[in-house]
């Protein structure tokens, strides 16, 4: 489900000639009011994100490897240029290559360059990620999925802090910081031959677990709010949630992380341009098993001008007659729908999910006028 890295063009050679994807989306955080802690700090104040906010601030200004470790989506390109923008490499170029996106046979070349006729194709010299970042950091990206042979390669440059070109001589001295992340478990593949140990060793010699929005859920209004904001800036209009919608995001398992969050704000924000998502307004999977429950939470805290509703989520001790109940659920749906759309029964029937000739047959069965 996740678009993998696109911002990185696997020919081109200069960094500066590539969109950010970050810029573009507006992604980083803007918090005006803690510029120590940077544009790209990743948002939230659970115990979870404020070690990672700490483990960054203690790691930016050394030359570090950092290695990155989280589940997709969890925000590790965020703490990598956050770490960036806070050290001292600050003003040189931040250059992510995704290693698990890049064919093999090219690797070599887009991460040292190659001198001219090195290959079949290669009719110019060119530049390599480890030259375009001098002075700055690399952002090796899904580090995990880098095959064998590259990965012996990689190493010698961590040692030696040298390289030459594919098909030159000449070595050439490197001075780029190293961070890497991967959302697979490097242990896992050690134990089965894929990942070398001694890179690993290299590699996280400071590492940096990103945890899972389920871990931190705490989080989820501020993360709510700043990606409403980004909405905003980027011309989507501005939404909100109820209390109930808001209370079944919390208790999503959100498999794709923060990534998946911010994909339903921006499509939510298309598919509903008005001010307040309702629970019904979520797409069904985020309404999860306990729907049904919020639901009932959501009956109890209407006001009681419906006779005849059950006011508590919990069958009554004496049975209830659920034909009528649901009957009585629905009449009250239909006229909250009514009432916020102004009595536009189109409008009214766009929210409800229903067609408009099946709405009007509902509120002439239940006697409900548009103006009600
Ligand atoms: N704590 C956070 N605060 C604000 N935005 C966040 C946070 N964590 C992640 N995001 C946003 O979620 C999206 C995914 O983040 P990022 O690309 O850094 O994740 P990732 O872990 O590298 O994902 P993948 O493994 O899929 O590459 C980005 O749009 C990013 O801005
Ligand atoms: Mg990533």
């Amino acid at each position: 489900m996740h678009a993998k890295e696109t911002s990185l063009s696997i020919r081109s050679t200069d960094c500066s000639e590539q969109p950010d994807r970050y810029k573009e989306e507006g992604t980083q955080c803007l918090d005006q009011n803690s510029p120590q802690g940077g544009h790209y700090r990743p948002c939230g104040q659970s115990t979870l994100i404020s070690m990672v906010h700490r483990l960054i601030d203690q790691v930016a200004r050394y030359d570090t490897n950092v290695l990155i470790l989280g589940e997709s989506g969890t925000g590790k390109e965020l703490v990598a240029r956050n770490i960036h923008e806070l050290s001292s490499r600050t003003d040189k170029p931040f250059v992510p290559v995704n290693c698990g996106a890049i064919p093999a046979e090219l690797i070599e070349s887009e991460l040292f360059g190659h001198e001219k006729g090195a290959f079949t194709g290669a009719i110019t010299a060119r530049k390599g990620r480890f030259e375009i970042a001098e002075g700055g950091t690399l952002f090796l990206d899904e580090i995990g999925d880098m095959d064998l042979a590259m990965q012996v390669k990689l190493l010698r440059v961590l040692q030696e802090r040298s390289f030459e070109r594919v098909g030159g001589n000449e070595t050439r001295r490197c001075n780029v910081r190293i961070i890497a992340a991967t959302h697979r478990d490097l242990e896992k593949r050690i134990a089965k031959g894929t990942f070398r140990e001694d890179l690993y060793y290299r590699l996280s010699v400071f590492p940096i677990d990103t945890p899972a929005l389920r871990d931190r859920i705490e989080d989820l209004p501020e993360l709510i709010e700043q990606m409403a904001d980004r909405s905003l800036r980027t011309g989507h209009p501005r939404i909100r949630f109820s209390r109930t919608a808001m209370t079944s995001l919390a208790r999503f398992s959100w498999p794709g992380n923060v990534r998946e969050l911010a994909n339903l704000i921006e499509r939510l924000a298309i598919t509903h341009p008005r001010s307040t998502i309702e629970l019904q307004d979520l797409p069904a999977k985020y309404r999860s098993q306990h729907s049904a429950e919020i639901d009932m939470a959501l009956k109890v805290q209407d006001p009681p001008s419906v006779p005849g509703t059950v006011r508590s989520m919990d069958l009554p001790q004496d049975g209830l007659d659920l034909k009528d109940y649901l009957r009585t659920i629905e009449r009250r749906l239909i006229r909250q729908a009514l009432g916020e759309t102004h009595g536009v029964v189109a409008q009214a029937a766009r929210l409800l999910h229903l067609r408009r000739t099946t709405l009007v047959e509902k509120m002439r069965k239940y006697q409900v006028s548009a103006r009600a």
